[in-house]
């Protein structure tokens, strides 16, 4: 890995460093786009910080797992020439424990995962001299104010926040970013053009990677909601094809699994790697339990299924099969009767549907015609924007939306395997 230097630090990035040495805030708060340099500097700006102030002390770097936090700040870190070449660090994978030292000092900084239970539990019992959390949205409301509550202690204790945008009702929004002024925060908003490393073209092409809610999250770095239609990038006349458009590399079918509710099943082609990946949907297999007039429906058990799903494979029994997760006794007659790839779909469905969006932006995910009913569904793919109101949690309203989940299971799940942890929607770890 190449040494990061900062022999240019954007104005937004010397408010950080400004912030942590030379004024009285308790908190920071870096929002905004993806890219734009808010992780780099900040954990800079912290462990330079932690070195200055304290000795023999205890902090938290928080991510949204222990291994997103190790991949996104730990790595990084330990390749910043301008901590490097001031102090030794020495990170233990086992303990998570990072130590950080020079002649004078030294300091301890623990790894946590906010959506780790065992770091929850561990956070419990320790005093902390500040904490470090990256993409803070990512992480339950509950264990940052755990988080917090271990500095109390601790007069010079600070707080460093850093995230993407997520809703207007999401909590983190609600309790610090609306609030900074009365949580005694420096609310800082970055745009990519905060990240002195990106040249105009870059830029340009980065936005036009984006459209939508996602648009408004990731570039401009708005915290607004997700509501009306979910791809209102996808374009009939340039995301269906008569055929694959590129040769293909690779294949899978994506599964969403229902008895009452229709099943689905789809054959995707793919290509490319990283940001290069193209998926094309060939072929759908649907079934409604229920039927499309009364007296129509027919139920179907896993064992059927499973020999439809044989059917649908012609035959084949090694092709990755990625089905919905909660789909468990599918998976297991899956397994049973033979097919040895069956995988459960990762459901993390706000960053799903960025993969999709972003794929269906670039024109680098295509259908067939034929696959009528997910053609059919895609247009009414629609926000829940009431349950965003109550959790300030995006997701799909449950309509119309077999097709786009098999859809989004079987993208996402090959973006996942084909650009290492990270999906290039956002930068943001596999979140
Ligand atoms: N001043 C700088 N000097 C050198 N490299 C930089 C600088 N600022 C940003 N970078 C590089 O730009 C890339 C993006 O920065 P960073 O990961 O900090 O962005 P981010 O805002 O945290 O993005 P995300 O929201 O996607 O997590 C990284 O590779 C980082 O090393
Ligand atoms: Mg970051």
């Amino acid at each position: 890995m190449t040494a990061t230097t900062f022999e240019k630090l954007s104005e937004k990035q010397k408010q950080v460093f400004r912030w942590a040495f030379a004024t009285n805030y308790k908190a920071i708060i870096c929002d905004g786009a993806v890219r734009s340099g808010k992780t780099i500097c900040m954990i800079a700006a912290f462990i330079h910080w932690a070195m200055h102030e304290f000795n023999g002390a205890t902090f938290g770097i928080c991510g949204k797992t222990v291994a997103s936090a190790e991949r996104n700040i730990i790595r990084p870190l330990r390749s910043i020439a301008d901590i490097t070449a001031y102090f030794r660090l020495r990170y233990s994978a086992s303990t998570h424990l990072l130590t950080v030292e020079n002649r004078e000092k030294c300091n301890y900084f623990f790894v946590f995962g906010g959506k780790d239970e065992s770091s929850y539990e561990l956070l419990q019992g320790i005093t902390l001299s500040g904490i470090f959390l990256d993409e803070v949205a990512l992480m339950p409301e509950s264990f940052v104010n755990q988080a917090v509550a271990r500095t109390l202690s601790v007069k010079k204790a600070r707080y460093w926040f850093n995230c993407n945008p997520e809703g207007p009702t999401h909590w983190f929004f609600q309790q610090w970013v609306l609030r900074a002024k009365e949580q005694n925060a420096l609310h800082l908003h970055f745009l990519m053009s905060d990240n002195p490393t990106l040249d105009k073209e870059q830029l340009r092409e980065a936005e036009t990677r984006f459209s939508g809610v996602f648009y408004d999250r990731y570039i401009r770095g708005l915290w607004v909601v997700a509501d009306g239609v979910i791809y209102s990038m996808f374009d009939a006349s340039q995301n269906v094809l008569p055929d694959v458009p590129f040769r293909p590399e690779r294949e899978l079918i994506a599964v969403d699994y229902g008895t009452f509710n229709p099943c689905v099943f789809l054959h995707i082609y793919a290509a490319g790697t990283g940001d290069g990946i193209a998926h094309f949907i060939d072929r759908e297999y649907y079934h409604n339990g229920r039927g499309e007039a009364v007296g129509a429906a027919v139920q179907k058990d896993d064992e059927q299924y499973a020999r439809d799903m044989l059917a649908f494979t012609g035959g084949r029994k090694d092709i990755p099969i990625i089905v919905d997760p909660s789909a468990s006794s599918f998976i297991t007659r899956l397994r049973h009767d033979g097919f040895t790839n069956v995988c459960p779909a990762k459901n993390a469905v706000a960053k799903g549907i960025a993969a999709v969006s972003v794929e269906l932006t670039g024109r680098r995910l295509t259908f067939s015609p034929d696959c009528v009913n997910t053609l059919r569904e895609i247009p009414s793919y629609v926000w829940d924007v009431k349950h965003a109101e109550r959790t300030g949690e995006d997701r799909p309203l449950k309509i119309n939306d077999h097709c786009c989940d098999a859809l989004r299971y079987g993208v996402y799940f090959d973006i996942l395997a084909n650009a290492g942890m990270r999906p290039s929607v956002s930068g943001r770890g596999a979140r």
